[in-house]
């Protein structure tokens, strides 16, 4: 079994040098603001509470730091494409997130959640382009699924490789979950679980 036994709070932060040392592998989730990045890891935690969640897109704004089983870090990023975001803060998002992704000598890997139900977005691609770039490993987390019926979640996200294939020659690792059906959760957890050694 795959379930997570502890996860708590350690700390949120404006920027790298405040991050908790860099001693154990960490996951950071990012995407769209409302894609659902703190939905889902309430859900792999089984917890309900531990991320803050909001029908408003935004709530996230920090660099949020989870301690799961004293021996990994999950970490929740603020959202990208809130069109009601000034360009200061934006710059601010940006000057703040690339640090974070370009420089955490201690993160393994990105977990770039997209909503299953839409066409490919020219921010999130763009958003993966600039990953690529920076040889930053990431794989794709499509969230919401119960949100479609079966087919047409087949569809969209058929649809969503076809577009990826276009430029990618190899396509990123990818998951299907659910924060409320549960789907994908131990998969992702089993991923992270070889990463970090078994
Ligand atoms: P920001 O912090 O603003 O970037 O948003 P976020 O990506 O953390 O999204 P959040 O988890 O706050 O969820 C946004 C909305 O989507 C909330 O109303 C959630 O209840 C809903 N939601 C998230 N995941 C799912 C899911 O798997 N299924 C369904 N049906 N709704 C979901
Ligand atoms: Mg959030």
């Amino acid at each position: 079994m795959n379930s997570i036994k502890s996860a708590s709070f350690i700390k949120s932060s404006p920027a790298l040098s405040e991050c908790p040392e860099p001693e154990l592998p960490e996951y950071a989730f990012i995407g769209r603001s409302n894609v659902g990045k703190s939905s889902l890891i309430n859900s792999i935690t089984n917890r309900k509470k531990l991320a803050k969640v909001s029908v408003k897109p935004g709530k996230t704004q920090l660099i949020n730091h989870f301690l799961i089983d004293n021996s990994w870090y999950l970490v929740d990023l603020p959202g990208y494409g809130w069109a009601k975001v000034s360009k200061t803060e934006k710059a601010k998002w940006k000057l703040m997130i690339n640090e974070y992704l370009q420089l955490r000598e201690n993160l393994q890997c990105v977990f770039l959640l997209i909503d299953s139900r839409h066409e490919p977005q020219a921010i999130d691609l763009e958003f993966m382009r600039w990953l690529g770039l920076n040889e930053i490993p990431f794989v794709i987390v499509f969230t919401k699924t119960d949100k479609l019926g079966k087919v047409n979640l087949q569809k969209s996200l058929d649809h969503y490789r076809e577009v990826l294939r276009l430029e990618w020659d190899e396509l990123p690792v990818q998951f299907q979950t659910s924060s409320i059906s549960g789907e994908g959760k131990d998969q992702l957890l089993e991923y992270v679980r070889q990463i970090n050694g078994g």
